[in-house]
């Protein structure tokens, strides 16, 4: 079993998007079971997946310290990709969980869902507060999509340095170049700079498209070069949790320069 969250401290970088084009590619193309587990309260893995949203706010209770986190768990429109859907009541999800007190909850209901599904993929909200904290210490691999910006750049840095801080033992992180049009001199700078061994997820119109198809990306343009580069990053990823450790060092990037946060 492994936990792969998609993260940024940052909005509108292409996490949702992302998270739930991984999580179609470990079920339909490595057939393998999965959960897409929506952390955020807009929803909007289930509405890129076609889920119609249901009234009442159930998601928030699953986090109580009886709560049951396989009783919210819907099948999806496709073969071994379950979703455990988000709602509004997640609005408070970082209040309620320091209020609980148990630094590792998520952690603990992710490894209870991990007897049922091999691989979890985490679309998390953006922001650094307690979720962002539990998620990084349930994750077995932190993916931060960062668009080709400065801006993305500081995020990256700041990201690092909460790690060197405050999480001894982190996941190892993967930052993607999200977004990214190499028509834009800027963009080609930063990956012929910082972002040099980054995988690519690019701007494209495909990906766009997921929004309004409400399907996965693989299902309606598998041979667009959108798709090619999402397959690469999906490959890559499923090397990396294969050659995994039994944990994680602190302070490895895959993919990426190090940094001396160990
Ligand atoms: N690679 C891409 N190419 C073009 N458009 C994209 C791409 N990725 C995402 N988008 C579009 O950008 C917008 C933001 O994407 P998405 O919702 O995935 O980002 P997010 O980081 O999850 O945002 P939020 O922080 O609000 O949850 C959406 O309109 C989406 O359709
Ligand atoms: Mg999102």
């Amino acid at each position: 079993m492994a936990v792969v969250a998609i993260y940024s401290m940052k909005g509108g970088v292409g996490k949702t998007t992302l998270a739930v084009d991984l999580a179609w590619r470990f079920a339909a193309l490595g057939g393998r079971n999965t959960l897409l587990w929506d952390l955020d309260p807009q929803g909007g893995a289930g509405f890129l997946l076609g889920r119609e949203p249901v009234p009442g706010g159930r998601a928030a209770a699953i986090f109580q310290r009886e709560g049951k986190p396989r009783q919210l768990i819907e099948p999806t429109a496709y073969k071994r990709l379950s979703l455990l859907p988000s709602d509004e009541s997640l609005r408070h999800l970082p209040g309620q969980l320091a209020r609980l007190g148990q630094r590792k909850r998520l952690a603990q209901m992710a490894t209870l869902l991990g007897r049922e599904h091999e691989r979890i993929v985490l679309d998390c909200p953006a922001g650094l507060n307690e979720v962002s904290d539990q998620v990084i210490a349930a994750a077995d691999l932190l993916i931060v999509p960062l668009p080709p910006s400065p801006l993305s750049a500081r995020a990256l840095d700041m990201l690092r340095s909460e790690l060197a801080r405050h999480h001894h033992r982190h996941p190892p992180l993967l930052p993607v170049l999200s977004l990214y049009n190499g028509r834009r001199p800027l963009h080609r700078a930063v990956r012929q700079g910082q972002a040099a061994s980054w995988p690519i997820v690019p701007h494209a119109t495909q990906l766009e498209q997921v929004a309004v198809q409400r399907a996965p990306l693989g299902t309606f343009a598998p041979l667009s070069d959108a798709a090619r580069a999402l397959q690469r990053l999906y490959s890559g990823i499923e090397a990396k949790l294969a050659e995994r450790v039994p944990a994680p060092r602190a302070g490895a990037i895959l993919f990426g320069r190090q940094t001396a946060t160990a």
